[in-house]
């Protein structure tokens, strides 16, 4: 059977600041610039998670895109939205926001909550020139 794959994007606004706790203040500059501006400051993020399968015989879906919706609402965007990424987010706690990193913890979040292993790729945009996507260990 032909395997599909359907794309859901949300989008979320959110402050960071880029600093490790790891490296001297110098080290920090060094490696994140102006991200390391101890203010903070935001984006304008978009999510999108792609998952793929079979479509269903019955409905013509791989996955009902309105559950997708909701699942991607409750576990990421009402977690993340307008809040700041490095002290307000239970699940990111001592992680530099990255887009690399919260890509990888918003996979984990949504590989956990969506059956049958239909995640494939979450994207993690966070500005039109900068993103990060990740398909889980298999893609190593
Ligand atoms: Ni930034």
């Amino acid at each position: 059977m032909a395997k599909v794959r359907i794309t859901r994007a949300e989008e979320f606004s959110a402050s960071h600041i880029l600093y490790s706790q790891g490296l001297s203040e110098h080290e920090n500059r060094k490696i994140f610039g102006k991200c390391a501006n101890p203010n903070g400051h935001g984006h304008n993020y978009r999510i999108e998670v792609t998952l793929r399968g079979e479509p269903n015989s019955d409905t013509g879906m791989v996955f009902n895109l309105s559950d997708l919706k909701r699942i991607i609402r409750e576990e990421i965007i009402d977690k993340v939205d307008h809040k700041n990424l490095n002290k307000d987010v239970d699940f990111l706690r001592g992680i530099v926001p990255t887009a690399e990193n919260l890509a990888v913890k918003f996979y984990e979040i949504l590989k956990a909550k969506i059956p049958e292993n239909l995640l494939y790729e979450v994207k993690l945009i966070e500005t039109p020139r900068n993103w990060a996507v990740y398909r889980g260990e298999v893609d190593d």
